[in-house]
């Protein structure tokens, strides 16, 4: 894994990736670690998972905890923000990683629940608890950005449509999150190698990932994927908030 962010470029400053024990918010926690950044990696029950990781990063001489918190359950949000704060301070850095509902047995709304109505609440939350300056950062997936013009697998369909509407809703509270000095990026990407969701949807898509890799000319892996999530933290505010990650042109 080659760290996109320079050395000590984040001596001093604090992040917090939600859905961080594992995949793309992982990866993206290391990398602000390896910057120098005090990290907070957020799990919902894999606390080993999740102590595992802060282990690592302490042993390199970084500073991380991990904090439980499931994100429909706003008290649990809350409390993980006065954690965070707590340890190291206000945040310079939130990632919304976290995604959800593809899961059996959550409920019809469950992905609306997670991936709007909570990425919002959290979102509310979070503005108390951040710096002036700070960056927050939205993952998200082509197969959702683009849901409105462009079709996608029916197992995926109601994470794509409740991830858009996440992203909609949002990007109506830029004009809140700027007075208070903070700044907004959606990061998109298209299937990424190695992940339990395009795994899942390969099962019940054969060739799936192959008409991706082909679609798109290179399918990026987690690292690289987190690479870019780690950049949309640092590097300027795209034009309309938004960082598509590879070739799109199978989308529109
Ligand atoms: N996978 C892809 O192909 C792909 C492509 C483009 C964009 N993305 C985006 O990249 C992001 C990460 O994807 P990924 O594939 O790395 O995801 P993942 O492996 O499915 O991990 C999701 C993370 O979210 C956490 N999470 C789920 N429900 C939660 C809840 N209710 N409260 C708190 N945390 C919760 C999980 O925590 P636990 O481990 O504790 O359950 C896990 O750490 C997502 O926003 C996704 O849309 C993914």
């Amino acid at each position: 894994m080659t760290n996109p962010l320079s050395q000590g470029s984040l001596t001093g400053k604090n992040a917090l990736v939600t859905g961080s024990s594992r995949g793309i918010g992982a990866d993206t926690i290391k990398y602000f670690a390896d910057a120098g950044a005090s990290v907070v990696i957020n799990y919902r029950n894999k606390e080993a998972r999740a102590l595992k990781l802060v282990e690592q990063i302490e042993a390199e001489g970084g500073k991380a905890i991990a904090v439980g918190a499931d994100l429909t359950d706003s008290d649990s949000v809350k409390s993980m923000f006065e954690t965070a704060v707590a340890t190291f301070g206000p945040l310079d850095i939130l990632v919304m990683n976290a995604s959800g509902g593809m899961e059996s047995g959550m409920g019809e709304d469950y992905a609306m629940r997670l991936n709007r109505d909570s990425q919002v609440n959290l979102l509310k939350i979070a503005i108390g608890y951040l710096k002036p300056g700070a960056r927050v950062v939205f993952v998200t997936s082509h197969q959702a950005h683009f849901i409105r013009n462009t079709p996608t697998m029916p197992e995926y369909l109601p994470v794509a449509l409740s991830k858009r509407a996440g992203e909609d809703a949002l990007r109506e509270m830029i004009p809140e999150l700027t007075e208070s000095g903070i700044e907004f990026v959606v990061v998109s990407g298209d299937m990424i190698e190695g992940t339990i969701t395009a795994t899942l949807l390969e099962r019940s898509n054969p060739g799936a990932i192959e008409a991706r890799r082909s679609g798109a000319g290179k399918l990026y892996n987690v690292g690289e994927f987190a690479a870019e999530v780690a950049l949309a933290a640092v590097e300027p505010v795209p034009a309309d908030n938004t960082r598509l990650v590879g070739d799109t042109s199978d989308f529109s």
